[in-house]
Formats: C-alpha cells, structure tokens, sequence
C-alpha cells in the first residue's frame, strides 16, 4: 500500500522545510489546515527530534525574538492562506508565549479579523502546575487554538456533541419508560401561539395565558409514538430520550480532549491527543477532503485524518517526523487504506530500482520535469515527453545496452517524424533514456550518432535527477536474559544500524507476520536500538527497522524459537 515515492495520490508526507513546499501546492487546493508549530517556549522544549534540519529551523526562526518568530510564522501561513478553498478553515495550535501576538500580527492580519470563529482553550493532558515550584502565578496548564474562516459567508461547520456528563444525566434524565429508556420530561406547552395550538388536549386547556407547543395532530402522532409523559396532575410533557440525544454541544473550552490509551503515545513530548484532532477534523472537513499539516511531527494529524476517510497532506522538515509518521499509518493500514507517497531528500537504490516499474517511470519523468504517459502500453516503449514533447523513454536497469539505443531511435521516428527532424534541425536532442546506467555500447552508439549523423540522443542516469543514498545497514542480536515463575523468557534484543548519514532512530514489531510483509510496530520511536521484552515460549519473527538522517530505511527480521513449555490453550 505505502507505494513511496511513485504512485501520485493526493496523500503525501514530504520531508522538508515547509514553506518551500507550501510555494509548490496549488492555491485554493485544500479543506482544512491544522498547524501545530515550535511555540517560541525555548530550545528544551522546541527542538524534539534533535535531528540538524530541525536544530537549523531552530536556530532561525529564534536569531531575532517574538517578532522574528511572528514574522518566520506568518510567512508560512501567508502561503497556507492561498493554499485554503474558499470554503476552508484553518487551525492554529499555540500557548501563551506567542498565541496575543500570532492573532493580532498573523491570522488578524492574513486572514482578517471578521474571519475570527474561536479561540479554543484546551486543556492539556499532561498539566504540570508549575507554581508548585515556587512560580508566582497559576499553574499554566491550557493552550490556544485559533480557528479561522478562509471566508466567514462560505466556511463548513459541522457542530460537535461531546457526552454528557452523569450528574448532567443524573439530573435531567431521571425519568424512565418501563423498558428502562430513560428520557427528559420536557414543556408542552408554549408562550406564543403557533397555527392550531389553542385545543383541549384529553379534556386539558394549556396553561393560563400559554398554548400548547404543537398542533392537535403534532400532540396525537406523539401519543401514538408514546413519547407523551403524563404527571401525577395529568399534564402532558414530551419525552426526549437519552438514547436519541447527540450529548451536549461542544463549546470553546476543551477539556476531555485526552489520550485513549498508553499505546497511542509515541513517545515525544509536543504529541497531540488524537481526540483533539478528531474533533477538528469533523467539525470542519468532510469525507474526501483534504485535510494539511505542514508541522507534522508525530503524524497525529494525519493519523486522524487517513481514520476518517478525509485526503491529506503532511510536511514536516525531520526526517524522523516523516518516518515516524509513516510507521505510524503503516501501523493502522489496511487493504482499503488509500495508497500514499512519502517523498524524502535522497531515495535508496534498492527501492527505487525493484519497484513497480510503471510507477517508477511515471514519477522518474515528472522528477525529472516532464510528462508522463498515462497508459503503460501501446507507447512505442516511450514513457512521457519534455515540454517540447520530445520523448523520453525509461529503463528501470543498469548497463543499457546498444540495442536500447536503436529500438529508441526507431519508436522516436515512429512517434513524431515531423519532431524529430526539426530537433536534428535545431540540433536539439531527439530524444532523452533514463536509466540506472549505460553500458559502453550504448555510450559509443550515442556519440557515433550524434557525430555521423547529427542526431542527439540524451543519456540520463537516474542519481542526476535525484540524489540516490545507500540505504542504512542492520544487524540484530538477541540474548535470552532470564525466566520467570510462569514460563515468560526475558529477551534482550540490540539492533545496530550503520549508515554515513548517521542514525536517527529504531522501530520494533515484534510479532512480524513475513508472509503479509506488513511492519506494525509495537515501538515506534527507539534511539538506543534496544529493547527488552518478556515472550512466551514458541516461535515467531522480530522485525525492526533502522531509519537515518536522511529519512532512509532498512529492516532485519529475525526468525526466533523461544525454549520451555508451551501451555496449550
Ligand atoms: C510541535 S511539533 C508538532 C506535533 C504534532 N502536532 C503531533 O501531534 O505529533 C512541531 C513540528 O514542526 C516541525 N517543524 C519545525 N519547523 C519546521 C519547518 N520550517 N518546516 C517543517 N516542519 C517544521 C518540527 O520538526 C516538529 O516535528
């Protein structure tokens, strides 16, 4: 499914600085944009992944102060403002160090102050009330999330209903049917009259001075439904069942937007809640929307959004991020997930050279500037054209050899005859072969070519259009430690990756199924490439993957039997 590089769906992680990214996407191209950015708190707490392109936008976006810091930010959003439908919204996530001056000198500024819809104060999980240490002010314990309206008149809102509370319950829902429904006796009766309200309903008028809310007809369709509650002195009230209510309507304080589970945390300190997002992304995106976050981080965004069927878009400038966030959707993908690309700085060779071919040329053409074939077949072998529609054809292999070269030069003639001898003409190329690498037949033919008979032949290795790594090295060794009273053996596991980038960081699935080859790890976010479990006796396979600074990866598995009593059942 997470075809990396090729495949050129809408759902993308980009490794890189974002607003260099944000300049590439089309205007008007996206639903809604949840940013979460560095606060301008301090270095401690800012730089998470320690990772050089993150400690460099550290050292930048800090060189001049808060105004520095609003106007490094508000560029950024600049360009989110353009990228925004005009039906789109946008979310700012930030706390009291900056949060007066990014609405003033930012969102007011950009968006305009008439475009204002909130400011959520949520609660965060982990509050630490810093005045036990002697702070002289309250324990700062919420954060400010600014939403905004590309477009007050167009915007989509979709109200949100949290649970109610049970002594909300406990107090207006005190009532139940004899099934057990419980249900709140609401008033029957109404101030203004409505149509035909003025009527003896079994034998009762409405109250002095008051009719009743509903039509006869209304009052007889809810006796029929039996959602009619009769007190002790025979008044009629209306049932509305616990069970039908949608809760109660969220406001702008947030204080249940938590964790579900321990195993929801990655590990890093800024990780968000995917409650909180999930709320954002159903109050103001629908199905098949795209949902951007351009400060990824954790993949908490696009977690949420991959979940509930929106489309969706995450930069982040760490390789770690990118890969963590990639490790994460791998984790909660299943056959109907929608493919994604995760496009990084440099791609190893491995993967580039036994992926599917088709889509390895799509995507090797438009790197490389030009267009793509649609169809795979049929196309005389060419795979896409420059801008000038001279062809270009792709070979996903090395060493090319001399009859390459002369089946090209006949599909070229082929394709466009009048084309190619006006580039003979204008002695422009006639045609571009991107390959791995030429082989000396191939290299002789082209120069003999363009010598003898005036015809240019490009040949273009794959590293010239985008910059090829060696991928990480693994290897992996386990150790039994000890046993404990109930047959679990005590395993020590030690991974060690090796690559000239240098290592950013480990993940472990230690229950790796080889025949579905899919990684969903158990630990996502290990520096130290160590761990050390407790596994029951039996057999089974350790997968773990090393990932480098350049966003690169490779896995070792590990085929393990763990000795001693297997208890059946
Ligand atoms: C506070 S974290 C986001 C946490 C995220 N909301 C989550 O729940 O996991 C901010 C992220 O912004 C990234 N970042 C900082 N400056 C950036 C830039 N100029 N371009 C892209 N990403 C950047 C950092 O690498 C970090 O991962």
């Amino acid at each position: 499914m997470a075809d990396r590089e090729f495949e050129f769906s809408v759902n993308k992680l980009i490794l890189g600085d974002n607003l260099e990214i944000l300049r590439s996407l089309d205007g008007e191209s996206v639903d809604l944009i949840y940013l979460d950015p560095p606060f301008f708190s301090n270095r401690n707490y800012e730089v998470i992944w320690g990772d050089k392109g993150e400690v460099r936008s550290f050292e930048d976006r800090w060189a001049g102060g808060v105004s520095h810091y609003i106007e490094w930010l508000k560029e950024r959003v600049v360009e989110m403002h353009r990228v925004l439908k005009p039906t789109g919204s946008i979310f700012l996530h930030c706390d009291w160090h900056a949060n007066a001056y990014i609405r003033v000198f930012i969102l007011d500024a950009v968006f305009g102050g008439n475009n204002f819809l909130n400011e959520i104060v949520w609660k965060r999980t982990s509050t630490h009330n810093d005045s036990k240490q002697g702070a002289k002010h309250f324990g700062r314990v919420t954060d400010s999330i600014f939403f905004y309206a590309k477009n007050i008149k167009q915007f989509q809102f979709y109200p949100q209903f949290e649970r109610y509370t049970s002594d909300y319950v406990a107090a207006s829902y005190h009532r139940a049917d004899p099934d057990g429904r419980r249900f709140k006796a609401s008033d029957l009766s109404a101030a203004k009259p409505g149509g035909d309200t003025r009527y003896e309903w079994k034998g009762m008028a409405p109250p002095a001075g008051r009719y009743w809310a509903y039509s006869k007809e209304h009052m007889e369709e809810f006796e029929r439904q039996g959602r009619i509650f009769y007190s002790s002195k025979g008044r009629p009230y209306l049932k509305h069942y616990l069970d039908a209510m949608p809760g109660s309507s969220v406001d702008n304080l947030w204080n249940n937007c938590v964790y579900r589970n321990k195993g929801e945390r990655i590990g890093y300190p800024t990780q968000k809640p995917e409650a909180l997002l999930e709320r954002i992304i159903k109050c103001a995106s629908g199905e098949g929307d795209v949902v951007l976050d351009p400060f990824v981080g954790g993949g908490t965004t696009i977690a949420v959004a991959d979940k509930l069927n929106r489309r969706w878009i995450g930069i982040d400038q760490s390789p770690m991020a990118v890969k963590v966030t990639e490790f994460r959707l791998q984790k909660q993908t299943d056959l109907f997930t929608a493919p994604y690309t995760v496009q990084l700085y440099k791609y190893d060779y491995d993967t580039l050279r036994y992926k599917d071919a088709f889509q390895f040329e799509s995507w090797i053409v438009r790197q490389f500037g030009g267009t793509p074939n649609a169809k795979q077949r049929g196309d005389l072998g060419l795979d896409g054209r420059t801008g000038d529609n001279t062809p270009i054809q792709v070979k996903r292999s090395d060493n090319i050899g001399r009859n390459v070269i002369d089946n090209f030069l006949s599909a070229v003639q082929r394709h466009d005859k009048n084309l190619f001898e006006k580039n003979i003409a204008v002695k422009k190329p006639a045609g571009y072969i991107i390959a791995f690498s030429f082989g000396k037949g191939a290299i002789e033919e082209v120069s003999r070519l363009h010598t003898i008979d005036k015809i240019i032949i490009k040949l273009v290795k794959v590293e010239d259009i985008v910059p090829i790594a060696v991928k990480p090295s693994i290897s992996v060794r386990i150790r039994e430690l000890s046993q404990d009273g109930k047959g679990m053996r005590r395993i020590e596991c030690i991974a060690s990756g090796e690559s000239p980038a240098g290592i950013e960081f480990y993940s472990w699935d230690f229950n790796y199924q080889p025949e579905k080859k899919k990684f969903k790890a158990q630990v996502l976010l290990d520096k130290e490439g160590k761990q050390i479990i407790s596994l029951k006796p039996g057999m089974r396979h350790i997968a773990v993957k090393v990932v480098d600074n350049d966003g690169l990866e490779n896995m070792e598995v590990v085929k393990l039997t763990v000795n001693g009593e297997v208890k059946s059942g």
